[in-house]
């Protein structure tokens, strides 16, 4: 019954995982919101997936959470279902933060308010220049929740962050990019190339390494320099225990075969 809030296709070691409302311009719904959590697990370990790529259908990319099923009509059901619909909601995003494989978000389009919790969930985030962003949560009289104020604060110099929130101003793709709340905005008409370049770029890496790393960046963000020191000495042995010969065939490879240089690309896998 919800199968088509989520469209996915697999093709050449990416996901390509779409928002898939776009008469609803790709607001989340509880529907999509369950949706998304199966198709999240059902590509996370698969071997032909490497990379996840997060995009919309039509002319957004995400509207937001759904202002009539996700806010109204579950309100009036009650508490219970509130929470209900937050836990399924934070879950999806939460579960793509620490996604298996490295993720980016291709923003093609409309990206508003809750859209920014799976805009941070992705490693990497990659905007239409035309695309149009805002934490429109004051136009409609309430505070960004659901982590998106953390987001802009997190991403966002403090003082954009605070001018972004209070106005609910529109900044399109470039913009965005200034701002940091995306890597980099290029013309919609280029933006899938770029992102598929990108995503290669990510296949030709080490798999346990990729993982290891994007965790490790999320984690030392809030740590001492004394703690990320001793996290990231117990990580890498973590992902030796992955994979204990990816490491030793890097080094194997530059050192004793000279057929690569790691300073200019990957080892072969
Ligand atoms: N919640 C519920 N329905 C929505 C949402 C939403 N967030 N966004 C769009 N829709 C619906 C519209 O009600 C409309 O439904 P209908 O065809 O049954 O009338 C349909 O999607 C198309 O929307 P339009 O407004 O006609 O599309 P348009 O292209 O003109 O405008 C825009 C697009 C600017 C995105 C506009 O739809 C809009 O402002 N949406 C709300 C954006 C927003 O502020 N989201 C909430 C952020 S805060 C939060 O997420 C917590």
């Amino acid at each position: 019954m919800t199968a088509d809030t989520v469209a996915y296709h697999v093709a050449d070691g990416i996901a390509w995982v779409r928002f898939n409302r776009p008469e609803k311009r790709n607001c989340m719904n509880p529907a999509l919101n369950r949706r998304m959590m199966e198709v999240l697990d059902e590509l996370e370990f698969r071997d032909d997936v490497g990379v996840l790529v997060l995009s919309g259908e039509g002319s957004a990319w995400s509207a937001g959470m759904d202002l009539k099923e996700y806010f109204r009509e579950t309100e009036a059901k009650g508490l219970g279902a509130v929470r209900q619909s937050q836990r399924e909601s934070y879950g999806w995003w939460r579960a793509l933060r620490w996604y298996q494989k490295p993720t980016i978000a291709m923003v093609n389009g409309w990206c508003f308010g809750g859209g920014y919790g799976p805009l941070y969930a992705c490693d990497l985030a990659i905007a239409a220049e035309e695309a149009k962003f805002a934490l429109s949560e004051i136009n409609w009289g309430i505070l960004p929740g659901g982590g998106a104020t953390k987001v802009v604060v997190d991403l966002m110099p403090l003082r954009d962050a605070m001018y972004h929130a209070l106005t609910g101003e529109l900044i399109d793709g470039k913009k965005a990019a200034e701002w940091r709340l995306v890597n980099e905005a290029v013309p919609l008409d280029q933006l899938q190339d770029r992102v598929t370049q990108v995503a290669r770029m990510l296949l030709e890496k080490n798999p346990a390494a990729l993982k290891a790393t994007k965790d490790a960046v999320r984690r030392v963000k809030e740590m001492t320099y004394d703690n990320a020191e001793d996290y990231l000495v117990r990580a890498q042995e973590a992902a030796n225990f992955h994979d204990n010969t990816g490491r030793k065939e890097g080094i194997r490879q530059f050192i004793d075969e000279k057929s690569y240089k790691p300073g200019l690309g990957a080892y072969r896998r």
